[in-house]
């Protein structure tokens, strides 16, 4: 039977432990984001301590049946966090696919050692960045599947995986991952949040107050305009139930449209931004 995992009353303990861990630096445990029978979406946990090395950083899994795709699977620091976490649900040499949405260090510094610990991945990147990825000193000949600017699906157990064309939002080869069965769309950085230091939720609950902590890189960091139209005209024929991004917190129900609505309300943004 179909079921998102997000109950009201789950939330409420989930929001209360926030409160809590929103005072100390904690250890999250892994969240499933999605369960149906054997497909599941899972959210890898965090060690809050991970930002004294850099913006937080959210990795997820998909698993179906006994194999798995790693998304973004982030920096050198974050490796052992993820490893262990990627190992209470299957088994690392049974990873199908690692997926990239773009080349910056927080997304591929750990690839060499998950090339290691999974050997029958394979990596999925844009067309772009395939050639720069051996500068890691990694071996990928063979593992590599380069995706062409108008993006492409891929077949993983009873699912379908669409790699979304989000080019220069923010990198120019970019891609978003929707999972077709749980209907949770994988956005990279966008949707990303900074917290302050002190703060931090998995889940976002009051959408107007959590705006604060993504303007800045929106507007900063995105190309342009048409960049982002062009890919709100993209999502629109998706049905999209959770927006899970690489940094901050996790868009549920109403709050995708909420996000998604404000998205279309940003006026300026990157090159309009820097030289209004
Ligand atoms: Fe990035
Ligand atoms: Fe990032």
């Amino acid at each position: 039977m179909t079921k998102i995992i997000f109950f009201t009353h789950r939330l409420n303990i989930l929001y209360s432990n926030m409160i809590l861990m929103s005072t100390r630096l904690k250890v999250h445990k892994p969240y499933t984001l999605y369960e149906d029978g054997d497909h599941k979406f899972i959210w890898l946990g965090l060690d809050e301590s991970e930002y004294e090395k850099g913006v937080l950083t959210n990795q997820y899994l998909i698993t179906d049946g006994n194999e798995g795709i790693l998304l973004d699977p982030g920096g050198y620091f974050v490796f052992e966090r993820v490893f262990q976490n990627v190992g209470e649900f299957i088994k690392p040499e049974n990873i199908k696919y690692i997926l990239f949405s773009h080349q910056d260090p927080d997304v591929i510094g750990s690839l060499n050692l998950w090339m290691d610990v999974a050997p029958n991945a394979t990596i999925y990147v844009s067309t772009l960045w395939e050639r720069f990825v051996p500068h890691l000193g990694v071996e990928v000949r063979g593992r590599i599947v380069d995706i062409p600017d108008e993006g492409t699906r891929i077949k993983f157990g009873s699912s379908e995986i669409i790699a979304v064309p989000a080019h220069f939002l923010h990198s120019p080869g970019n891609f978003h991952y929707y999972d077709v069965k749980s209907k949770v769309y994988f956005s990279g950085d966008l949707g990303a949040a900074v917290f302050p230091e002190d703060k931090w939720y998995l889940i976002v609950d009051n959408f107007e107050e959590h705006i604060k902590y993504m303007e800045a890189f929106h507007r900063r960091y995105l190309a342009n305009k048409k960049a982002l139209s062009r890919l709100l005209s993209e999502i629109e024929k998706l049905s999209i139930e959770v927006i899970a991004p690489q940094h901050g917190s996790i868009f549920v129900g109403e709050n995708v449209k909420k996000f998604i609505n404000w998205l279309k309300s940003l006026d300026r943004i990157g090159v309009d931004y820097l030289w209004p």
